[in-house]
């Protein structure tokens, strides 16, 4: 297991197991929402503590600029300097105040994106400079890199098809078809080439909620190198 923030511990805390940090990753209607609850009640069925947190936000300081954000987005008055620049203000807070606490102490966090998902849609799908978005990602999270990422794959036709008229007011799904179509080559490419020197999953997440749950369930096998007892 990767040490993280060793130098910050006590060293009553250094003999403690860390928790994993594990993100889910996917465009919106990817399921990722569904999968991480389903996946958080799996893994503390199977006896590992665990919590969930979601990506901008978490904490209430990092919603509130995941609020600035979007009216930022809506406005049409942020660049994609602009909102790299605030989504890690936003991550900032979050590390310090979800992921390190709760993986210092052997406690698992699942997170509903991270900056993996700055490097799709910032990076990818809207220009920005992907040496920047990593150099920035060494600052903020530092030693706390994510342990795996488990993207939920679709197709844009699936995306649409699952959005519907229901846009929740997320300006990033009411961008154009291109839009998508750079964001889901970009996650692709990603997984790939294993973006960030992360350990990237890809789950089809086009199936039913139980199937992509199974699928889902294999990867966290692997993570875990336990067999776990299904809900
Ligand atoms: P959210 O409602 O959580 O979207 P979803 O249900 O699709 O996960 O809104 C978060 C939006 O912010 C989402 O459209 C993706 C976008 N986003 C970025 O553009 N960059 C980032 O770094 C993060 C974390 C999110």
């Amino acid at each position: 297991m990767k040490e993280k923030g060793k130098c910050m511990q006590t060293p009553e805390k250094k003999s403690q197991e860390l928790g994993k940090f594990i993100v889910f990753e996917g465009i919106g209607g990817s399921g990722k929402g569904t999968q991480i609850i389903l996946a958080k009640d799996l893994l503390i069925k199977n006896g590992f503590k665990t919590v969930y947190t979601r990506e901008p936000g978490g904490i209430e300081p990092a919603e509130e600029i995941r609020k600035l954000i979007f009216m930022l987005k809506n406005e049409k008055l942020i660049n994609a300097e602009g909102q790299m620049a605030l989504f890690f203000g936003a991550r900032k807070l979050w590390v310090e105040g979800v992921v390190k606490p709760n993986v210092d102490n052997g406690i698992n966090v699942l997170t509903d994106r991270c900056h993996t998902s700055t490097g799709a849609y910032q990076g990818y799908a809207e220009g920005g400079n992907q040496k920047q978005i990593l150099a920035i990602s060494d600052i903020v999270l530092g030693n706390y890199k994510p342990d795996a990422v488990i993207l939920l794959d679709i197709s844009k036709e699936t995306f649409i098809n699952r959005r519907g008229n229901d846009i929740n007011g997320d300006p990033f799904d009411k961008e154009s078809p291109e839009y998508f179509d750079r964001l889901i080559a970009g996650y692709r490419e990603m997984a790939k080439t294993g973006w960030g020197g992360l350990n990237w999953y890809v789950v089809n997440g086009e199936s039913g909620v139980e199937e992509v749950s199974e699928s889902v369930t294999k990867v966290l096998e692997e993570i875990f190198e336990k067999k776990l007892k299904r809900l």
